[in-house]
């Protein structure tokens, strides 16, 4: 079993919407709720083989609560697990398409049939800056190096960011669990 950790990525916002740092590794989630501090983070990165290997990472969905964000990291990657509110999923299924910079539909952005979960990489798509969630003017995050901001399932609306949060490969094991790296056509994608 790995080792486990979690830590508030962004205390802007209230306590039952705060952002943790999970931790997962090729066997499964390692997850912890707590107050550990942010230069944990480095010393807890999976360890060489796993990054090396690529092999896919299992994130138990269960401990996250509406509207939080988590952080996990597969292949060395910030990848960002969002449990989207009710409100944010009707307010992004709304939203038009020339309204954006980089049009995508709310259909490509999750997966058919879980409609409450978004998984993208972490890192702004301007210069790799890591926006902070919770923040700007698109129920998403805004990134503090030059103002980009991304709505709430990771499509840029402000830049100078030039395209959305890309979503890495993944696949459903169940309704409480995802695989990051799982190909596609593999177990529980649809
Ligand atoms: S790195 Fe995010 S706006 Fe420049």
């Amino acid at each position: 079993m790995a080792n486990s950790t979690a830590a508030p990525a962004d205390a802007s916002h209230d306590g039952n919407r705060r952002d943790f740092l999970f931790l997962a590794t090729g066997a499964g989630l390692a997850v912890g709720v707590g107050a550990v501090a942010w230069p944990f983070v480095s010393s807890m990165a999976p360890d060489a083989e796993v990054i090396a290997a690529g092999a896919p990472i299992e994130v138990d969905l269960s401990p996250i609560q509406d509207g939080q964000i988590v952080n996990v990291f597969w292949r060395g990657k910030l990848i960002f697990v969002r449990k989207l509110t009710a409100k944010e999923v009707g307010d992004m299924r709304a939203v038009p398409l020339p309204e954006m910079i980089d049009p995508a539909a709310f259909g490509t952005r999750v997966k058919d049939g879980h409609d409450q979960w978004l998984v993208v990489y972490g890192n702004c798509t301007h210069l790799g800056c890591v926006p902070i969630g919770h923040q700007g003017n698109f129920e998403g995050w805004a990134c503090p190096c030059h103002g980009s901001q991304f709505d709430a399932v990771g499509r840029v609306r402000h830049g100078p960011a030039p395209i959305n949060l890309p979503i890495p490969p993944y696949a459903f094991q169940s309704d409480t669990k995802i695989r990051i790296g799982e190909p596609a056509g593999g177990k529980g994608e649809a």
